[in-house]
């Protein structure tokens, strides 16, 4: 079907005075008696073009909003540098009707409503803006670590270890409903792969594998958390971003992590300034100078220490009280970020009970070299640490944590032959969209959420 993107048309002044086909879906319509006007946007543009429909004495079916159509017009420029089509009756083509009952008649549904359209909401502005958003930071995530020398490796979904430990893993079986086993463990030697198995939390055991083999990889793919979190920033499938480095230690891997960030804000400021703006003006005012202010300053640091002797002497009342060995809530990490620091903050050293068992093991003997960078109004967005490289403390953290060293097979491997100090961290790209658009509820920036109770 030969017709020109709406972005392209809007882009340059090059189509001026041509005459070219657009396609795109309703978003207005107005008649008047000799003339109408009908806005059309194709999803390419967050800005829609107008079609100037001269009616003359031909016969005019005014489109209905929703509709799908094809116009072959004139380009001519338009006012505010906008450019316009005019067209007759006869140069309209309906690919697709709409009829009234199209949920998107008008403008200003709220998000809740929209959500219970997932199929229709991306035709509305918002989510417009979000879907290319999305698109322009997963090319820019790519980009930054592509020209940094990591290599893009995809690790498996289905796995047979529980990375985290957390025991929050969904479980992957083709065995339904069934009395014929006589336990737990004939049950799993019957399943597919003849053990328990499962989806991935995340690749960071086996995105290590290969970064002890290429130096520098990433992982960009889903990840599955069963936990019971309905809360706006939970996702029961997330995107996650993993980079794992070799001969990197915990310092190396916060200032990637800080070099990433600023430079895929920089280029998502750059690539979209109409959804950047459009965002600020609906969303949150002032969301890209606070992005500009980001990205010109260092992150703020602190250790889990010193983090909760502020949050102690903060004299504020918390839902969740702290102490030393606690773990940090959203009200913490928010608090931290938004009233101490004012920014981006890197929280390090956190109490090993805490944290997983892969983590460098501290000198003190009690804190782990792990690592949170929190944001105002998300909080977490990433958690990362620099990897226990011995092979003997790594074996007494798990023994400790009674976990199955034989499921850790490989990556015990690792640490006995040339081993080296190595870190990483995982993004959670969601997060990453809710901090710089301003969408407060993780289930507006991914097509189909998948939380605790709801799928669709
Ligand atoms: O802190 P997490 O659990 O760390 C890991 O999974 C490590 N293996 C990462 C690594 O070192 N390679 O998760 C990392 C990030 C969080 O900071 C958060 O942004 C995101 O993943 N995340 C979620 N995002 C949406 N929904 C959820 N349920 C999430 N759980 C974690």
């Amino acid at each position: 079907m030969k017709h020109i993107d709406i972005a392209d048309i809007i882009r340059s002044q090059e189509y001026v005075d041509q005459t070219i086909t657009v396609c795109g879906w309703v978003r207005t319509s107005r008649n008047s008696k000799s003339v109408a006007f009908v806005e059309v946007n194709d999803g390419t543009s967050l800005k829609n073009i107008q079609v100037v429909v001269e009616k003359g004495d031909g016969e005019y079916k005014e489109p209905r909003v929703g509709m799908s159509i094809k116009v072959t017009g004139k380009a001519v420029a338009g006012r505010n540098n906008t450019i316009e089509i005019n067209a007759v009756p006869q140069d309209i083509e309906i690919l697709g009707d709409c009829p009234t009952d199209y949920p998107l008649q008008k403008k200003g549904h709220s998000l809740e409503f929209l959500r219970s359209i997932p199929h229709l909401r991306g035709r509305s502005n918002t989510f417009n803006a979000v879907w290319r958003v999305r698109s322009v930071l997963a090319e820019a995530i790519h980009k930054y670590f592509q020209s940094h020398n990591f290599v893009y490796i995809n690790t498996p979904l289905i796995t047979g270890s529980d990375c985290e430990g957390a025991g929050e893993m969904f479980q992957v079986t083709t065995i339904g409903y069934s009395n014929d086993y006589k336990n737990e463990a004939e049950y799993y030697e019957n399943d597919f792969f003849g053990k328990r198995a499962g989806l991935s939390v995340s690749g960071q055991l086996e995105g290590e594998v290969a970064a002890m083999a290429m130096g520098k990889i990433y992982t960009f793919g889903p990840s599955f958390r069963a936990e019971n979190s309905n809360t706006p920033k939970h996702l029961a499938e997330f995107w996650h971003v993993e980079p794992e480095i070799a001969f990197a230690e915990l310092d190396d891997v916060i200032t990637t992590a800080e070099d990433m960030l600023k430079h895929v804000i920089r280029e998502l400021l750059d690539t979209c300034p109409d959804e950047m703006q459009f965002f600020d003006a609906h969303f949150e005012k002032g969301l890209i100078a606070r992005l500009e202010e980001l990205i010109s300053h260092d992150f703020g640091r602190v250790t889990y220490t010193e983090a909760i002797k502020l949050l102690k002497e903060s004299g504020e009342e918390f839902v969740y009280p702290v102490d030393w060995g606690c773990d940090l809530q959203t009200e913490h990490e928010r608090y931290l970020s938004e009233k101490v620091f004012k920014k981006a903050v890197f929280v390090t050293d956190y109490p090993k009970k805490i944290k997983s068992f892969y983590m460098k093991q501290n000198p003190d003997g009690k804190t782990v070299a792990a690592v949170d960078l929190l944001v105002p109004g998300v909080g977490e967005i990433i958690g990362g640490s620099e990897r226990e490289a011995d092979y003997n403390k790594l074996i007494a953290a798990m023994e400790e944590r009674k976990m199955n060293l034989e499921l850790y097979s490989d990556y015990l491997d690792l640490r006995k032959f040339g081993s080296v100090p190595h870190g990483g961290f995982g993004l959670g790209f969601e997060r990453l969209i809710m901090y710089t658009t301003g969408m407060a509820n993780i289930r507006d920036v991914i097509l189909y959420p998948r939380t605790v109770g709801s799928i669709r």
